[in-house]
């Protein structure tokens, strides 16, 4: 609004009118790239010792010969790497048993996709990854934290608009945090939460932030009993 001289909102909203592509400028503005590794520890923790493990164990006892993840607005990609260094340090040495992790992780900023594909982080990401995580998962070098290779393995980032379209294919875990339950108005949130849904797998967990809830009255996922953040499929 500095920039085109306005002082009040409505000024700026008859310009918006008078201007569509105005909108995408703006929604640009408005989206928040902020996040970190292991954002939410009481999740992860819960994640990591119980639910993962499980999960891990349910897949193989099926016959499944891999575990797909899905995480929407990723980011710089701080949730899709933290996923898989627990899966690869916690959740696997747990179930003795390898079974991969394939992680789609998608965002509508492609800035923060060049920094998530770059993998370099400041000591400020990693302030809530305990230490024995940073020491095995980077390389530090000068004030910069470079993910090692290995945790780079099967994650693939995508640059897309979750308003407009998923990503293809069906998944067993769905991250979708701190974006849609707490930016979207209502009725978006319940479109975009029915194709979530539709995503998950038969025991597909979707994991939402610590702030955030879903509409009132959906069907299709309920409260898991071990975290009020993550939900379950149901039926
Ligand atoms: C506040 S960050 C949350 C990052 C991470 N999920 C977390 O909880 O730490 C919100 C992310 O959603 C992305 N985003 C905003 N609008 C989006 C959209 N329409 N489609 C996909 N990603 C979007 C932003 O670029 C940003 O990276």
């Amino acid at each position: 609004m500095t920039e085109l001289g306005f002082s009040d909102f409505s000024a700026y909203e008859v310009y918006l009118d008078d201007h569509p592509e105005e909108w995408q400028i703006l929604d640009s503005i408005l989206q928040i790239t902020i996040s970190r590794f292991y954002r939410d520890r009481g999740v992860f923790d819960i994640l990591c010792s119980r639910v993962l493990p499980l999960m891990a164990k349910d897949i193989l006892l099926h016959g499944g010969d891999e575990v797909r993840c899905w995480t929407a607005g990723c980011c710089s990609g701080e949730e899709a790497y933290t996923l898989q260094i627990l899966w690869k340090l916690c959740v696997l040495p747990a179930v003795h048993k390898d079974l991969p992790l394939r992680i789609i992780a998608t965002d509508i900023n492609h800035d923060a996709l060049k920094r998530a594909q770059e993998g370099n982080y400041s000591e400020s990401s990693l302030k809530d990854l305990p230490k024995e995580l940073i020491q095995k998962a980077f390389v530090q070098s000068g004030k910069f934290y470079a993910i090692r290779k290995t945790f780079r393995e099967n994650i693939e980032f995508l640059e897309q608009d979750i308003r407009l379209r998923l990503p293809e294919g069906s998944f067993h875990i769905i991250f979708c945090r701190n974006l849609v339950f707490t930016y979207f108005e209502d009725a978006l949130q319940r479109q975009i939460l029915g194709g979530i849904i539709e995503k998950l797998l038969k025991r597909g967990i979707l994991v939402v932030g610590i702030h955030e809830s879903l509409p009132k009255g959906v069907t299709g996922v309920i409260q898991h009993e071990e975290n009020p953040c993550i939900y379950k499929k149901s039926g």
